[in-house]
């Protein structure tokens, strides 16, 4: 019977969150019911029925308001989950989407990054070169003191440790965070990534997009 309940209640969630995604704005219930659902769960079966439902089942999601998460670096996973957590990232979307998820224990934390960065890695999402994009990604531009892309994120983009994997990352989704990252506090741990860069606009739309192309191959 216990199961059951669960099953039900977890069913009522899932259609709170599907309702939510559907409509994308305007939706802020989702912290309450999640919250009360989930804190049982295996990390592994959180990321299949909750995670997923933003994320996508193969962590490649399908709306650029969604981050995709798969093979992004683990270590980044894990920091950026537990920032969520203690409501220190705080972007409109973060607040809306992902702090209703502060009830993580360590050991779910770690589950979920393991989960999502053993999946097969983002696919490229466009393939128009952008020539703009890829002399910024590679060489920076040093007279406006922006440091080259590759010397941190990799010559792939595929990050490391702490640094995330950008390589077939959603461009809206990039460029909006370089603007966050650049322009506000609302990320705790922006300091590479500010000391770095005075972007244009147009440019930081430029490199995410040709961030963009550098995912796998479909
Ligand atoms: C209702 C939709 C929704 C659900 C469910 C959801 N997320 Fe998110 N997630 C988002 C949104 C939106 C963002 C982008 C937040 C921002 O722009 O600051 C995000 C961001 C993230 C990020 C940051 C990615 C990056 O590249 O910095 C991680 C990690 C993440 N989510 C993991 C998870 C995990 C793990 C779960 C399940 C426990 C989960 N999310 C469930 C909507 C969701
Ligand atoms: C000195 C190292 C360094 C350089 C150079 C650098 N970055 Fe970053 N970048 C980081 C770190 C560290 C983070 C993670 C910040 C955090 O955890 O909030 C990051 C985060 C990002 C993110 C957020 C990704 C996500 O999933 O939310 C984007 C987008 C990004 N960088 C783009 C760029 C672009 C474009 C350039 C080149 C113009 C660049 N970075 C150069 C270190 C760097």
């Amino acid at each position: 019977m216990e199961a059951l309940g669960t099953t039900s209640i977890f069913n009522r969630s899932r259609l709170t969150l599907a309702l939510c995604v559907g409509a994308l704005m305007g939706c802020t219930s989702t912290s309450e019911e999640t919250s009360q659902t989930t804190s049982a769960m295996s990390g592994i079966a959180m990321a299949d029925q909750v995670c997923a439902q933003c994320h996508g089942l193969t962590g490649e999601s399908f709306s650029p308001t969604f981050p995709k998460l798969a093979g992004q670096q683990k270590e980044y996973l894990k920091l950026q989950l537990a920032d969520f957590k203690d409501h220190a990232r705080s972007d409109k979307a973060g607040t809306q989407y992902m702090w209703g998820f502060n009830h993580l224990t360590q050991t779910q934390i770690a589950e979920l990054a393991d989960y999502f960065s053993s999946q097969s890695p983002m696919k490229a999402d466009a393939d128009t070169p952008d020539a703009r994009g890829e002399l910024i990604f590679r060489q920076g531009l040093p007279e406006a003191g922006v440091a080259q892309c590759s010397s941190c994120h990799g010559a792939g983009g595929q990050g490391g440790g702490q640094i995330p994997r950008v390589a077939g990352q959603h461009a809206a989704y990039v460029s909006r965070q370089i603007k966050v990252l650049q322009q506000t506090e609302l990320r705790p741990r922006d300091a590479l990534m500010k000391k770095n860069h005075s972007l244009s606009e147009a440019d930081a739309e430029s490199v995410a997009h040709y961030m963009a192309t550098l995912g796998a191959k479909k």
